[in-house]
């Protein structure tokens, strides 16, 4: 017998709600790894070391211009500052069916970052790896699966990642080496793990049909340094945004949806000089944040630009863009900037939306500056304004898109296609424009009625 439709829209609508996705961590025994997790790090003091390689990579399985196959094994080793598997000089190695199983300290972190000394699989020098259906496993503090060097490519697909102790990326691509992931899971529970990530100088990161989920302070979802790409991957970072890029480098993604607990939805940055041409885009896409202090995006010492395209942002905070004169320090646990550091200098970011219908606002710390362009059908419900000191707020419309006031505004500049300006709903509030920027030229310092009561004139 048929059950009454009210009954089966709840039905529908409660199965849409409870859709769960599962990571390694469903099978795990996280409490087993909690000391392991607790562990930290610190780069500054007295583990960092040296940043040149002090030692000859090697592990039990150790491929040098030679090529192999392997299938239906486990591989593994107990050891600090060793890998289980290396493919170097030149190697073709086939990992199928089969678990890796690293366990062992790294004694010097800039050994493990910048050549991927401790990691369970180290493809390094023009080597070449490919990875299916497999289980890769470290504890300890470890990459999983590390890409090292010019001409170094890794390819993983069908494959789980499972990590605990600090610094144990997922995907971990340096020294200029390329990995191409699909269909993976990756479970973090330690600090300063992120899922996906590139490292100086670069890395070079192409995730597709992923699921990763981070649970530790500093581990994101991808950790951008070099170029990352993410299609159709939903990512969970509890304690860290889903996105930390330092300087002027690529983040791009596609079908992605992100949930972010710690700092911001994406934090761009620049740990040195500020650096000018990161790019980050999103398309097709939902980021998610938690916290109640925590805006979708957030910039700082940094020049850069931003697309939004058919994207949803959710932030419990009510702020989409953050431009700030501040950075976050290596403890990645919050903001810090001239009160530290002189040199930290304002961010500039320009961030255009398409096709998408976004409510929050835009708030510009300490001579940082935020442009925003809405087009082709887009509508924004929200206002810009200063967090501390001057900032510097541009938008522009095209005659599709719309703009509903939630409180009067300051801005450097306005332009509108529609110089009429009936797709903006004032709700009563004020748009105040600087005559005397150029942009504003059109306006001819003049003052006139917007939609809703309220008015638009130069200050
Ligand atoms: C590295 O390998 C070379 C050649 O086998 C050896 O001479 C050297 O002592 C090794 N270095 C370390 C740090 O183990
Ligand atoms: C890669 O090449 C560099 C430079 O020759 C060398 O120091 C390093 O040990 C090599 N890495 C591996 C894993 O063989
Ligand atoms: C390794 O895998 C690649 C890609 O699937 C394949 O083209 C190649 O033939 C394999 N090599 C060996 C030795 O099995
Ligand atoms: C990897 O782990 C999953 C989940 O426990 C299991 O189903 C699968 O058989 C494992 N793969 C290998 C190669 O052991
Ligand atoms: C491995 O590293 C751990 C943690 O630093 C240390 O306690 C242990 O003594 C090291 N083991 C060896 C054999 O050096
Ligand atoms: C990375 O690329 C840069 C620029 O091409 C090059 O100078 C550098 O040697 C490369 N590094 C490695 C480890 O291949
Ligand atoms: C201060 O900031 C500048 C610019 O970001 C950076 O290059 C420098 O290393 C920082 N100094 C310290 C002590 O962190
Ligand atoms: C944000 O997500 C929550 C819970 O998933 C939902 O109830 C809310 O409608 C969303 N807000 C926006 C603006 O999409
Ligand atoms: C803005 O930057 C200042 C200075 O670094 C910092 O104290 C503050 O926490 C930052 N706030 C946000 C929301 O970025
Ligand atoms: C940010 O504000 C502080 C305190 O007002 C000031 O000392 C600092 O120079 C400002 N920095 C920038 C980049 O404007
Ligand atoms: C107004 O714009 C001019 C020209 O860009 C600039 O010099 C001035 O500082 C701006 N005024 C304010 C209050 O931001
Ligand atoms: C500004 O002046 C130009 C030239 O007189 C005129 O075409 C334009 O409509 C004026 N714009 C506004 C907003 O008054």
């Amino acid at each position: 017998m048929m059950a009454p439709l009210p009954f089966l829209l709840t039905l529908l609508s409660l199965v849409l709600a409870s859709i769960t996705v599962d990571d390694p961590s469903d099978y795990a025994d996280l409490a087993a790894d909690a000391t392991d997790n607790a562990l930290g790090v610190d780069y500054t003091t007295d583990n960092g070391g040296p940043s040149y390689l002090i030692y000859n990579i090697t592990g039990p399985f150790y491929y040098a211009d030679e090529d192999a196959e392997i299938d239906h094994h486990t591989l593994s080793v107990d050891a600090n500052d060793t890998s289980v598997l290396v493919v170097t000089e030149g190697a073709v190695v086939n990992l199928s069916y089969s678990n890796v199983v690293k366990e062992g300290y790294s004694t010097w972190l800039n050994q493990a970052s910048f050549y991927g000394v401790n990691a369970a699989i180290n493809v390094a020098n023009k080597s070449t790896a490919y990875i299916d259906h497999s289980n890769i496993t470290v504890h300890n503090g470890a990459a999983n699966i590390y890409a090292y060097g010019t001409g170094t490519t890794i390819y993983v697909s069908d494959t789980d990642l499972y990590s605990s102790g600090p610094v144990s990326h997922g995907l971990y691509a340096s020294g200029n080496g390329t990995i191409h992931a699909s269909n993976v899971r990756h479970f973090s529970g330690g600090s300063r793990c992120s899922s996906f990530s590139g490292d100086n100088p670069a890395g070079y990161l192409y995730v597709t049909d992923a699921i990763a989920h981070t649970a530790g302070i500093g581990s994101a979802i991808f950790y951008s340094l070099g170029e990352s790409y993410g299609t159709d991957v939903v990512g969970y970072s509890e304690n860290a945004p889903s996105l930390f890029s330092d300087g002027a480098q690529t983040s791009s993604f596609t079908n992605v949806d992100f949930t972010a607990g710690l700092l911001a939805g994406t934090v761009m940055f620049s740990s040195s000089t500020r650096s000018s041409g990161a790019s980050l885009s999103f398309s097709n896409s939902r980021l998610k944040t938690l916290g109640d202090d925590m805006a979708a995006l957030w910039f700082g010492n940094l020049i850069a630009t931003a697309t939004l395209h058919a994207t949803e942002l959710n932030t419990t905070s009510g702020i989409l863009v953050i431009a700030n004169a501040s950075q976050i320090t290596q403890s990645f646990d919050h903001f810090v900037g001239w009160e530290e550091n002189s040199s930290i200098l304002p961010a500039q970011v320009a961030v255009t939306v398409t096709e998408s219908s976004l409510n929050g606002d835009l708030v510009a710390y300490n001579g940082s500056a935020i442009s925003w362009t809405l087009a082709q059908y887009s509508s924004w419900t929200g206002a810009a304004y200063s967090g501390k000191d001057t900032a510097y707020l541009a938008v522009a419309l095209d005659s599709t898109s719309t703009w509903t006031l939630t409180q009067d505004v300051y801005l450097q500049d306005f332009t509108n296609a529609d110089t009429s300006n009936t797709n903006i709903a004032s709700q009563g509030y004020s748009i105040y424009y600087n005559a005397s920027s150029s942009a504003n030229r059109w306006l001819n310092s003049s003052t006139s009625s917007l939609p809703g009561g309220g008015q638009l004139k130069s200050y």
